[in-house]
């Protein structure tokens, strides 16, 4: 089996980033041959800046090691290192008819919150599909706001082989339930670009600061309070035990407790979960080669994978 995601460098990582993909693509990367890459492609959509790009893009590799992907059971890359990719892209966008691009999304809601619309925002999908493709990938590993990307590629991938005779496998999505949208401080879905982000590598103070800033209903200390609608309950599920879980619900349900100690008890749960991902973060930034060592390698194998299927696409649509 194998397992494929990836990440835009677009800034720092938030607990929406982790738990809806990198918590799942680091449990799967023993269970098969897991290409795990950094988009820098597609984050020129949105980024216009080399040297924020070029940092970005270290830093989403640094945290993803502190965060637990092991470069011997797993392939970290960057995307760019592998050009044959927007070859692919081409090649798909050939097949792709506009209504399927039309339809998406996430190209609807970057209009919707006045992006302006490149060309490249609009066939992200078809680039991502070739992502997919590209390593014969049977799983992704994707947080749901991702599942139409995965369809999209798996219409595509049917075109072609419709057209061309079989050349690429279905992927799956793989997609987490209990944390299939992690939502943010404002409730709506986690994202940068909404500013409602809790940053796991950001220092205590301002962790502190977002999570005593998760909006909430204006419910009294006394009265009971609902957990199935609380933000503060649904992060706190994420990182705590079964029985501190029941305990939280019980003081919701009971009334007695107000928000703000709520979210004092989350924060602590948060800054304790992910100490220990901290610390292996400072070992790495201390290893001044390791992050490099680890890209060039993983750029070695993506594209010894990716050559081979390239082989394959070019002689069935005719291109040599
Ligand atoms: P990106 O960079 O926006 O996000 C990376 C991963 O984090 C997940 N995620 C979330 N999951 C749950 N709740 C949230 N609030 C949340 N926010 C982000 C995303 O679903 C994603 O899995 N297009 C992709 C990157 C990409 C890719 C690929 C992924 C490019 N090519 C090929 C898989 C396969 C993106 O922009 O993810």
């Amino acid at each position: 089996m194998r397992i494929l995601s990836g990440i835009q460098p677009s800034g720092a990582l938030h607990i929406g980033n982790y738990f809806g993909m990198m918590q799942p693509a680091v449990a799967l990367q023993t269970e098969g041959e897991a290409l795990y890459f950094i988009a820098d492609y597609h984050a020129l959509t949105s980024l216009r800046d080399p040297q924020a790009l070029r940092a970005n893009s270290r830093r989403v590799a640094l945290d993803f090691l502190a965060c637990g992907l092991d470069p011997e059971c797993a392939t970290l890359f960057r995307h760019s290192d592998v050009p044959q990719v927007t070859e692919l892209a081409w090649i798909l966008s050939t097949v792709a008819p506009m209504g399927l691009l039309e339809r998406a999304h996430s190209y609807k809601d970057k209009l919707a919150r006045g992006m302006s619309a490149n060309v490249g925002l609009f066939s992200y999908p078809i680039l991502m599909a070739a992502d997919i493709l590209i390593y014969d990938s049977d799983v992704v590993p994707v947080g749901k706001d991702q599942k139409q990307h995965i369809e999209i590629t798996r219409d595509l991938a049917v075109k072609m082989n419709e057209t061309f005779g079989p050349i690429f496998k279905l992927p799956e999505p793989r997609i987490r339930v209990a944390s299939e949208t992690v939502p943010g401080i404002d409730g709506q879905k986690m994202s940068k670009s909404y500013g409602n982000n809790i940053d796991i590598f950001g220092d205590e103070k301002e962790m502190r600061k977002r999570v005593m800033s998760i909006v909430t209903d204006s419910a009294a200390m006394d009265a009971p309070k609902d957990p199935e609608q609380s933000t503060i309950f649904k992060l706190y599920s994420l990182v705590a035990s079964k029985d501190e879980i029941a305990d939280m619900r019980e003081q919701f349900v009971k009334g007695g407790t107000g928000y703000g100690d709520f979210k004092k008890q989350l924060f602590d749960k948060l800054w304790q979960y992910f100490a220990p991902m901290r610390k292996r973060r400072e070992e790495i930034l201390n290893d001044k080669s390791y992050i490099d060592d680890v890209l060039a390698h993983g750029a070695k194998r993506a594209n010894e994978i990716a050559k081979q299927v390239m082989e394959r696409v070019r002689e069935a649509v005719g291109l040599r």
